[in-house]
């Protein structure tokens, strides 16, 4: 499975459209990594990259969100909030067990459901919003 960014992705806001290409970028660097057995060795890049992407991109979100007065701001903030708590009990697990194929596999899995569910759905609901603003 590939994953790659197309226009449809798009929020219409270019810093946040760079974070998202760039985690995708990721993923899928992890995934094909994972189909040729070599996840584990990707695994501790991938979490402290999660880790400042969270940082990093939701902040900027949350910064947009505030600037428009964007109404949907609590439930997506609870959601970025829900992604930070598995980046760290991912990192936990990396701590514990070391870098394995298992946490490779559910780092992906993690990743492609925060795809679905939060880009593809709640980013994009915010993109719609702001598209009559900026
Ligand atoms: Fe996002
Ligand atoms: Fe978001």
């Amino acid at each position: 499975m590939t994953f790659e960014w197309d226009d449809s992705l798009s929020v219409g806001v270019e810093e946040i459209d760079r974070q998202h290409r760039e985690l995708i970028r990721r993923l899928d660097l992890l995934a094909e990594a994972v189909m040729s057995g070599r996840g584990k060795d990707r695994i501790k890049i991938l979490i402290d990259f999660m880790e400042s992407y969270a940082e990093e991109h939701f902040a900027t979100e949350e910064r947009y969100m505030e600037m428009y007065s964007y109404p949907g701001t609590d439930h997506h903030r609870r959601e970025h909030a829900r992604f930070w708590t598995a980046v760290m009990k991912l990192r936990d697990m990396l701590e514990s067990e070391g870098e394995t194929d298992y946490l490779a596999v559910s780092v992906e899995r993690f990743l492609m459901d925060w795809l679905i569910l939060h880009i593809k759905n709640t980013d994009m609901e915010f993109g719609r919003f702001l598209r009559d603003k900026v």
